[in-house]
């Protein structure tokens, strides 16, 4: 009934829409909108000449982008598990750390300024016992970040740091409990020495019959001592154990997410993360290499503390770790309140920084960064190409990053003429007003929009700087994507990989969300964890998909007849001689195709990987991780011929033999 009322050319469209977008949803409104331009089924004529390469598709198109967002890092990639181990005082005290205080026992507790391990951490947590015994200790107890896993069978590796005059107020008992239940799933014992502050380690390891029995993240850490005096503490630490078990390495079950990827670059530390809040707090990357006991942690711009424990090293090893190419963003005097620092002299620390930071990634051993990388454990080099200049300055309405951009690359230039440079103050709507080798322009947008955008790059300039997306995505689902979503992503993508002559990198943004109650920022991120778990979002696996059937050239193409909302994507690839053909039907009607290949001959056997979602809303969630996953099937094309139908709603690649 709808479909006839609504018509295209029976009902002025503007109108109806202008009425739609007042009274219904959106997502009401794209189905209708889907309707009008794709109800008739008929079959859409697909050729494509495999002989023939139109255009290069770039081999680093798909990448990593992430930051300290979302509890990405603390509370989710850097395996900690004590939230605010350094005891940072907020208006809230030290939060989340409270008192333990079993039977009659008297404790307090307070921050100290006068003491502390570290001149980055000249401060502690000051424990005062009046009285406590066995049966009645006294201490503190930590939540986690919202919980702590306890893997039966996992040793945990914990240290701290504390001071005693007296060390008959010890040893600490550190425990791991069960909220549920009260029961304790490991111990440890910490004895104490009396004099200056000392490091001490400790391990928990939650017994395989109890922590089966307690299958949850729902426990905490308590550090008790059973009797009377004082005790200063600092950097408080339990780690689970690191992807292939780096010291201070990143956690493992998201980096086997991120791995499957099959990524080629992480634009690192960020985004806002790399400007803070105000040039007061930028990304000093100085202060977060080294011992963990000489960083301060800094003010993150999403509302959190960052305590550096995932630090400019342990960005690059992360990049070792997926065999990926960091892309550097430096900070260039442009924070988010909209102050930016004057060019010439004021600007020339932050230079002085840029080019430091480049040694420190880049230099060998016997340059003054690049030994001081050494001593952080990692005497090898790491690979770059690319060095970003700021995050979004188009948002600087001040007219200064042209001035700013012109400071760093002359003097980036000079030192290192060998690295691309990437401009930030380019986006959809107007092009960079300086000349880098690459601009960098984000898109986040709703399912609709992001389809309507998937020509856009079909028509941009070729005879300007490449393109880099550093941050894109189709945005409707929270915390994660829905189907929708990735419908719109997968339509995208299509574009990428169609226009990648000119778009030579692309990063889905952002990447991660600790989906707990209190750990989300920003609503759709591709992959949701907690405590224990982690899931993939539909968009998640379309990620998965055009990224791991990639190609290196787009084949000559043309497509007649289809659906509105249907795209396609025919790159090959010339080393395994595959055609990867990606369909997306993002239409609530199927569509049937017949597709005509040049340059295949006699019977392939084809690989379908085949992705649907009952609904746009449908998605995938912790409680039912796998509702939405890819399918594996095969086909069979016969001379270049292949008669099918992609269901309504449903992501498809196609491997098709060439020899
Ligand atoms: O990805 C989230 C934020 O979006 C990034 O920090 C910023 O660069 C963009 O505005």
């Amino acid at each position: 009934m709808m479909r006839v009322v609504l018509r295209r050319g029976v009902v002025p469209v503007g109108g109806i829409r202008g009425f739609l977008v007042a009274v219904l949803p959106c997502w009401v409104l794209l189905l209708l909108v889907i309707a009008v331009g794709g109800a008739e089924a008929q079959t859409a004529q697909l050729t494509i000449d495999t002989t023939q390469i139109v255009s290069p598709v770039s081999p680093t198109l798909y990448g990593l982008m992430t930051e300290e967002i979302n509890h990405s890092y603390d509370g989710g990639l850097y395996p900690e598990l004590i939230q605010n181990r350094a005891f940072h005082d907020t208006w809230e005290g030290v939060s989340p750390w409270d008192l333990v205080r079993r039977g009659n026992a008297e404790v307090s507790k307070a921050v100290d300024t006068t003491t502390g391990p570290s001149a980055a951490l000249a401060h502690s947590l000051k424990l005062t016992v009046v009285s406590a015994s066995k049966g009645n200790e006294a201490g503190l107890t930590n939540p986690g970040y919202w919980g702590f896993e306890a893997g039966p069978g996992t040793t945990y590796a914990g240290s701290l740091y504390a001071r005693v005059e007296d060390a008959s107020v010890g040893p600490i008992t550190v425990q791991m409990i069960s909220n549920r239940t009260g029961a304790v799933l490991a111990q440890a014992a910490v004895e104490l020495k009396a004099g200056p502050w000392a490091r001490y380690e400790y391990a928990l390891k939650p017994g395989a019959k109890v922590a089966a029995m307690q299958a949850s993240a729902d426990n905490h850490v308590e550090l008790t001592v059973a009797h009377a005096g004082t005790v200063w503490l600092q950097l408080v630490s339990l780690m689970r154990p690191s992807y292939h078990d780096r010291s201070n390495g990143l956690r493992r079950d998201l980096m086997e997410r991120m791995a499957a990827m099959h990524p080629h670059f992480l634009r690192l530390p960020g985004g806002n993360y790399l400007e803070g809040n105000s040039i007061a707090d930028w990304y000093d990357w100085k202060k977060t290499i080294g011992p963990l006991v000489d960083r301060p942690g800094h003010n993150s711009p999403w509302f959190y503390w960052s305590t550096d424990g995932l630090g400019l090293l342990e960005f690059l090893e992360w990049c070792e770790d997926l065999k990926v190419e960091p892309v550097l963003a430096v900070y260039t005097g442009y924070s988010l309140n909209g102050s930016h620092v004057a060019t010439g002299k004021d600007m020339e620390p932050y230079v002085q920084s840029a080019l430091d930071e480049v040694e420190y990634v880049t230099g060998d051993a016997t340059t003054r960064w690049g030994a001081e990388r050494a001593r952080d454990g990692h005497p090898a080099p790491f690979p770059l190409h690319y060095i970003e200049v700021g995050n979004e300055d188009y948002l600087d309405r001040s007219g200064s990053y042209p001035a700013r951009y012109a400071q760093f690359a002359e003097a980036l230039h000079k030192r290192y003429p060998q690295y691309k440079l990437i401009a930030t103050d380019g986006n959809s709507e107007y092009t960079t007003r300086v000349n880098p080798d690459v601009s960098d322009e984000h898109y986040y947008k709703s399912p609709q929009d992001m389809m309507d955008l998937v020509h856009h790059y079909d028509t941009v300039s070729r005879r300007g700087p490449k393109i880099f997306v550093g941050e894109w995505a189709t945005r409707s689902g929270s915390p994660t994507p829905n189907f929708g979503d990735a419908l719109g992503d997968a339509a995208w993508m299509t574009g990428l990989e169609r226009n990648s002559d000119l778009i030579v990198m692309a990063a889905y943004a952002p990447l991660l969300v600790n989906v707990s109650p209190g750990g989300m920022e920003w609503p759709t991120d591709l992959i949701g964890f907690d405590a224990a778990n982690t899931y993939a979002s539909p968009s998640y696996w379309a990620q998965v998909l055009f990224a791991g059937h990639l190609g290196d050239g787009t084949a000559k193409s043309s497509l007649a007849g289809e659906n509105k909302r249907f795209f396609y994507s025919a790159t090959v690839n010339s080393a395994e001689k595959v055609l990867h053909l990606k369909l997306v039907n993002a239409g609530s009607v199927a569509q049937p195709l017949a597709l005509s290949l040049t340059g295949i001959h006699g019977m392939r056997k084809a690989h379908l990987t085949s992705m649907h979602g009952a609904s746009y809303q449908a998605t995938n969630t912790m409680a039912e991780p796998d509702a939405i996953h890819p399918v594996e099937s095969s086909a069979s094309v016969t001379d270049g011929v292949w008669m099918h139908t992609t269901p309504a709603l449903t992501i498809e690649v196609l491997d098709i033999p060439l020899r």
